[in-house]
Parts: structure tokens; sequence; C-alpha cells
């Protein structure tokens, strides 16, 4: 468990028997499915990053809200870091064939809401090319959910409160990738990273993205405009919430939308 303060046994669909899930579709047919990426984060962040912060926020969401939260889809599209190693990146194809098969699994068995929190800017363009694949499929095989199917796709820190508070604390320092209140939120998570927590000389600035190599030639330690040095677990704590309240209210949206 991530954040052990809190209980998030009842929410998370990985401790629910079959038999529960089907009560459960009975009242809510929404899902929370958390999604990040394996991919280096500068010198000082955790290769985990995305997926910590992805997962952390979904559970807080669910906990809100009452909806399931899936296990977390940690793998993403990160082919622009493979140039660092401890990345693990799926291709854009590959994603979109996962995400494909985890939607479609829980829409053959009445699941209608598919509500995605998001780590990792990489995983928005091959997300939206997906659900439209998951859009296709339900029509063609006639799925009874088939009409009422929808997938949403929120990242957490382009939540307009959280990205509010990035720039009162963190101005430009912020940056692009990296950021101060990413490695915020996992110091406030994991306090064993404030190990590797030290500071950094200034950072190449944020560019374009093309392949890996180009990407390390421009960005020589991973970061991109960012200071993380800046990063506190209090900071992450603010996130935490600020992301969740926002996200809470945006998934009850699209819960009762028709
Ligand atoms: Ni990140």
């Amino acid at each position: 468990m991530l954040d052990t303060l809190k209980d998030y046994s009842s929410v998370r669909l990985g401790l629910r028997s079959w038999t529960e899930v089907q009560e459960y579709l009975v009242n809510c047919k929404g899902i929370i499915l958390p999604i990040g990426s394996i991919e280096q984060h500068g010198p000082t962040g955790a290769i985990e990053t995305d997926a910590l912060t992805a997962e952390s926020i979904s559970n807080e969401v669910a906990r809100r809200t009452g909806v399931l939260v899936s296990p977390p889809q940690v793998f993403g599209m990160a082919e622009h870091h493979l140039g660092f190693p401890g990345t693990m990146s799926l291709r854009p194809e590959t994603l979109i064939m996962v995400v494909h098969d985890l939607v479609i699994s829980l829409a053959k068995n009445g699941f209608e809401r598919i509500y995605f929190i998001n780590g990792h800017g990489g995983n928005i363009a091959t997300l939206k090319a997906a659900f439209h694949q998951i859009y296709a499929t339900a029509l063609e095989k006639n799925l009874a959910v088939g009409p009422k199917l929808r997938c949403k796709l929120n990242s957490w820190f382009l939540v307009p409160e959280v990205y509010r508070l990035a720039n009162e604390l963190y101005g430009d320092k912020e940056g692009k990738h990296a950021t101060p209140s990413e490695i915020s939120l996992t110091l406030h998570l994991e306090p064993s990273l404030l190990s590797k927590h030290h500071s950094l000389p200034d950072p190449a600035p944020a560019g374009p993205i093309t392949n890996y190599e180009d990407f390390r030639k421009r960005h020589p330690d991973g970061r991109m405009g960012s200071d993380p040095y800046l990063a506190k677990p209090m900071h992450g704590e603010l996130f935490l919430e600020k992301a969740s309240i926002a996200l809470s209210e945006d998934l009850l949206n699209f819960l009762s939308q028709p």
C-alpha cells in the first residue's frame, strides 16, 4: 500500500471477489484505471515516479467517491526515454492493444465508464488513439454495453488547481520533466527517496522530442528545464489533495452523463 495512513482496501478491484464486483455493477458501472510509465526522472528521481503518482491519486479518488480502482497499468509509452537505463517502454501500438484489451475485458462484463488517471504526458496521444479502437470494437462485436461505453482520460498534472500550485511554488523551475511537483508527490509517498534528493546544476531547457538518442543529447541528465531539488514531501501531500478533489468531481460528472 502506497499511503499507509489511509485504507483503500474497500475500493480496490484487485481485493474484491467476482461476486462482489457483480453486486457493485448493479449500482455503479464506472471504474478508475491508473496509468503511469516506468522511465528515468533525472539523476535524483525514481524510475517509477509516473506510476506511483497515478496510482496514489487514483486510490485517493476511489476512496473519496466509492468508485472501484483497477490495479495500475504501470508501463506506458516512454520511447523517448530509452537512452537512460531503467526505462521500460511499450511502443505506441503495443500500448494501444494493451489498453484496448483491458477496457474490452471490463466492458464485456458490464463496465460502461472507464476513467483513466494518467501520470505521464507521453501516454496522452496513444491513449486517445486506443479509445477510438475500443469504440470501433465495441460496435463491431455488438457488445451489450457498446453504445454506452465511454472512456475518459485526465492527467493529474494538468488539473488547473495543480498547475497553479506548481507555478506558485516553483515558477519556471517546474520545467517539463522530472518536475518538482511530481517529485514532491513521490517524496510524500515514499520517504526512502529523500536519501537521493540533492541539488543539481542548471538543467538543459525543454526542447523538441524526437528519438531517444536526440533526447539524451538535448537533455543529458534527463531533466527538461526542472529543478527537482525544490520538491518537498509536504508539497506532495498538497498536490495529492488538490488533484484528488478535482478529479473526484470530474469523475462524478463523467459517471452522471447519459
Ligand atoms: Ni513524470
